[in-house]
């Protein structure tokens, strides 16, 4: 098949089959963000660029090379966002979010844009879910957030990503550390790339995290920053650490993190796999940017979060094994044969969803092999064929697609006798699924609700 184009390089089409993932995967983050009291927060998919250079700073890799950014019919230079964070941040500020009770906890997913040399688990389009708390200094602040993804890849099954945390200090503490940095970084100036050279001058930590094969192997032994760390910095590690030990919450202490962006301050994480399918790969990462609002020109409001990738959560999830739940299925499926019994088959597929039940029937106009086929491959659990002599005998039977089991239920009161047996056999069905402790742990009236 000659395609007249194909999706830009770089950017992913969820399919039908598996966009269920997505939609179980979105729905969990948001829900335990909401369970720790994060509400959400849409915001715009472009902005004027000074945000991005202002806010993630103009001599990041991000800012420098990777920003999708045009002008648009009015000759405002406008950005596609790379990340979440300084959209929120400047929603906060414009709307006046510093006037509510602080901190002021917000949550997103949103589609973010980046020129990065695709590969797998890197792309231009990509999503993340990230949580921002506005307003609070306190080490306890960081560490609720690790505790939150850390709830997030329990409730998911992940086992297998590390927690690796690091403080890049504060202003005060960052001069010294970028005047040994300056002093480590001039002795390689030779080697060092253009954009590296360049951030000699105006911001060493930034070469750091070059993606230059050569700058990255030089980086490798350069002074780290928790060597330089001032006492209040210091002593909010600490307690930071004393959180996370009170949690039980198992961490690494990484020097080398520096995170890609600048508006972090003091304590910074990432969670990097383990599995061997997936090794090294970030799944997620923030920290404190406790200068962000007041470079934005808001007042000082210390603040601090963190993104995850989707597609790298749904790679790790993959790795492990784990299904996800979700996939829709076809509760049933109304066959018919004759004009009349395809108007009492839509009919009755109307009364049935209004139940919550999923419910189909021939809107192909095939014969009644054929949509039996039909039935078959989408995985209807039931199946039923209503033809002009079950319209006048007033009853028709039901069949369990997966047992064989045939029902014969009457026409009238199909909806409601339909719809109990389906909650039955759904709660059969998780019985099954469950062992006898988590049986004996659920709250069967809500389940039951649940599933009407
Ligand atoms: P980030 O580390 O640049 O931080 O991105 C967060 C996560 O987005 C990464 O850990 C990774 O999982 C995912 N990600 C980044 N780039 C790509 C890509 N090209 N393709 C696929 N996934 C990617 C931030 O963006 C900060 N705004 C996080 C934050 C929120 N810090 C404080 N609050």
């Amino acid at each position: 098949m000659a395609l007249f184009t194909k999706a830009v390089k770089g950017t992913q089409d969820v399919l039908p089959a598996n966009s269920y993932k997505n939609r179980f995967l979105e729905n969990t983050l948001l829900d335990i963000a909401s369970n720790f009291g994060f509400k959400e927060i849409r915001t715009p998919v472009f902005e004027h660029t000074e945000l991005f250079a202002r806010g993630v700073g103009d001599t990041t890799d991000v800012v420098q090379k990777e920003m999708y950014t045009f002008l648009d019919k009015g000759g405002r230079s406008i950005t596609l966002r790379p990340e979440g964070t300084a959209g929120a941040a400047r929603a906060f500020l414009e709307h006046g979010l510093f006037n509510e009770p602080l901190p002021q906890k917000v949550c997103y997913i949103t589609s973010c844009y980046r020129y990065e040399k695709p590969q797998s688990g890197r792309y231009r389009e990509f999503h993340q879910f990230g949580v921002e708390v506005f307003g609070t200094p306190s080490p306890a602040a960081d560490a609720e957030l690790i505790s939150l993804a850390n709830e997030i890849f329990a409730f998911l099954g992940i086992d297998d990503l590390t927690l690796e945390i690091n403080s890049i200090g504060c202003p005060k503490c960052r001069a010294e550390y970028h005047k040994a940095l300056k002093a480590y970084f001039e002795s390689y100036k030779e080697e060092l790339c253009g954009t590296c050279l360049d951030r000699l001058e105006r911001n060493p930590m930034r070469i750091l995290d070059c993606k230059s094969p050569i700058c990255s192997k030089i980086a490798a032994e350069a002074p780290v920053v928790l060597d330089y760390l001032c006492d209040e910095c210091k002593e909010h590690f600490e307690k930071v650490k004393s959180y996370l030990d009170a949690l039980n919450i198992e961490y690494k202490i990484n020097p080398k993190i520096v995170r890609g962006l600048d508006y972090y301050t003091k304590t910074v994480f990432e969670f990097v796999s383990s599995n061997e399918k997936t090794a090294g790969l970030v799944c997620g990462g923030g920290g404190r940017y406790d200068g962000l609002i007041e470079e934005l020109g808001g007042q000082h409001t210390p603040s601090l979060g963190f993104a995850m990738g989707l597609e790298r959560l749904l790679s790790v999830i993959e790795a492990q094994g784990i299904e996800l739940p979700g996939e829709q299925k076809c509760d049933i499926y109304i066959a018919s044969i004759g004009d009349k019994a395809s108007l009492k088959a839509a009919g009755i597929c109307t009364d049935l969803r209004a139940e919550g039940v999923g419910a189909q029937f021939d809107i192909a106009g095939r014969s009644v092999k054929a949509q039996m086929k039909y039935a078959d491959k989408i995985g209807a659990k039931f199946t039923c064929v209503i033809g002009d002599d079950d319209i006048e005998k007033g009853e028709v039977a039901i069949k369990n697609m997966e047992n064989g089991e045939k029902t014969v239920l009457a026409l009238d009161t199909f909806t409601d006798d339909f719809s109990s047996m389906w909650v039955q056999s759904a709660a059969n069905a998780l019985a099954d699924s469950l062992s006898n402790e988590d049986f004996a742990s659920l709250d069967i009236n809500n389940l039951m609700g649940g599933l009407k």
